[in-house]
């Protein structure tokens, strides 16, 4: 099942990209976005519901998250050929294109919205307000055009997880949770600045995290042993698709550069969609173990610890989390 899934993705994905773009809403949504610019403030705050007004007066954080996964969440090759071959279900969608996640309620699933769908998780989306009046902030300001209500819930994971349903759950059984750390204390503000961020990205290359997952190789007994810690992510290890995989690889090579032994080892291969188990991530705070013989009496052993988006991918195209040279 999960390997016909894959095949279909692969091959779908053109198709339903010029399906996406030639579509009336990509279009529409395009002229609203042009006639704003020029409005006048009173103008917008009547329609400040809309999300393309926020734009005009909140470039910065438009930027970033026109930046971030959020602005692709429906759009995204892979997701609209996932859609296709779910028969685009509501169910499916719902949680890529969604009504205001406060409005529809923090303890319910989001709800699929009828319009804008190419904008997918949209200001909107995370700040939008009952009756389309006014935005949740951390702080309050009744003379901005688009009042900006206090509300402590924009701050909270509980917002990220109504949508983020896996990592929600590993998050508040953690120590993050008991520390009050929240999903956007890391995410979204990852620079050195300590400034909101709406860029939403995995942290994985993020200058700040990049020893969330620490690998220490070592050699014993004519092996190299390679242990891998989850020191700082909010979660287990790799997050929450099932399609990402996490292996350790070992080249070894003799003096003259020439590889003598590839060996790999796969910590997290693909998981079936509901069936989705903890048991192959790294949890928090967890180190794994992995052995491998040492083959070459000179040379070096280099050793990587790569994650895949999708498995389909070469080991080319994997995010190197971390890697070292030993050696003889
Ligand atoms: C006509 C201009 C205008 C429009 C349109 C507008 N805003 Fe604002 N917004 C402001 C101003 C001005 C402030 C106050 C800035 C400040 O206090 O530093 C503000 C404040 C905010 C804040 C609180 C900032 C803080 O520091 O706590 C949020 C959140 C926000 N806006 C979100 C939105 C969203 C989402 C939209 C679209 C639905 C939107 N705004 C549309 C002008 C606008
Ligand atoms: C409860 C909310 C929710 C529902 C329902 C949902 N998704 Fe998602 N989906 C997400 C979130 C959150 C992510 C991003 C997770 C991540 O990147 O770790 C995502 C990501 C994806 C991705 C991108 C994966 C990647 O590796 O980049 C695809 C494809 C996808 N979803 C398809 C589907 C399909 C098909 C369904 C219906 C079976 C579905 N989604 C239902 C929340 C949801
Ligand atoms: C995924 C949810 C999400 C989306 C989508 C989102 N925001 Fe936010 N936004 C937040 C959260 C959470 C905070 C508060 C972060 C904190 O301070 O802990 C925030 C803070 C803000 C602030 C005040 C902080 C700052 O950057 O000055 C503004 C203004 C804002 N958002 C505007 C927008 C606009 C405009 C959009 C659309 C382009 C948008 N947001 C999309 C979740 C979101
Ligand atoms: C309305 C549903 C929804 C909410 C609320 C939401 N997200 Fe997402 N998020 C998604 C979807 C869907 C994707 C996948 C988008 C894609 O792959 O293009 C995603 C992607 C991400 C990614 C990138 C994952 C990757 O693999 O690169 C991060 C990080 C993220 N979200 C963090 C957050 C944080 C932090 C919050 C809360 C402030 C939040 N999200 C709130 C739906 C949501
Ligand atoms: C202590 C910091 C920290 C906290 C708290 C945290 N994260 Fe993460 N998150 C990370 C790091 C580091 C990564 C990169 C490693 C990875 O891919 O899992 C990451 C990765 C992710 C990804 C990408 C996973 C994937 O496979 O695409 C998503 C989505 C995400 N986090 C969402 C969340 C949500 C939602 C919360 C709150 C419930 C949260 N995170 C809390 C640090 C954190």
């Amino acid at each position: 099942m999960s390997c016909l899934f894959y095949n279909l993705l692969k091959t779908d994905r053109v198709i339903l990209i010029v399906e996406k773009y030639s579509g009336f809403s990509f279009l529409l949504i395009f002229a609203i976005g042009c006639s704003c610019q020029h409005e006048q403030s009173s103008r917008l705050m009547s329609n400040v519901d809309r999300h393309l007004n926020c734009k005009s007066c909140h470039l910065d954080q438009w930027n970033e998250w026109y930046e971030s996964p959020h602005a692709t969440s429906w759009t995204s090759d892979a997701i609209q050929a996932a859609f296709h071959n779910f028969g685009f279900s509501r169910k499916c969608q719902s949680c890529h294109a969604p009504e205001p996640v406060l409005v529809t309620g923090l303890e319910n699933p989001p709800v699929l919205r009828e319009a804008a769908l190419v904008s997918g998780v949209n200001c909107r989306s995370c700040h939008g307000l009952r009756g389309g009046v006014g935005v949740a902030a951390i702080g309050g300001n009744p003379n901005a055009a688009c009042q900006p209500v206090r509300l402590s819930a924009i701050s909270s994971s509980q917002l990220c997880g109504v949508c983020h349903v896996p990592i929600f759950d590993d998050w508040s059984k953690s120590r993050y949770a008991l520390e009050g750390r929240t999903c956007a204390d890391c995410h979204m503000r990852n620079g050195t600045d300590g400034k909101v961020s709406h860029r939403c990205t995995n942290l994985l290359t993020s200058t700040n995290y990049q020893n969330s997952i620490e690998m220490k190789c070592f050699q014993e007994s004519g092996e190299i042993i390679a242990e891998v810690t989850n020191h700082g992510v909010g979660h287990n290890f790799p997050g929450e698709r099932h399609n990402r995989t996490l292996s350790i690889n070992v080249i070894q090579r003799d003096n003259n550069g020439e590889v003598q032994s590839a060996q790999k080892n796969l910590i997290k291969g693909i998981t079936p969609f509901r069936g989705e188990s903890t048991q192959d991530k790294i949890k928090i705070d967890e180190t794994i173990r992995c052995h491998f013989p040492i083959i070459i009496s000179k040379g070096t052993i280099e050793v990587s610890l790569l994650l895949k988006r999708f498995p389909w991918l070469s080991d080319d195209e994997a995010i190197v989390v971390t890697n070292t040279d030993i050696d003889l």
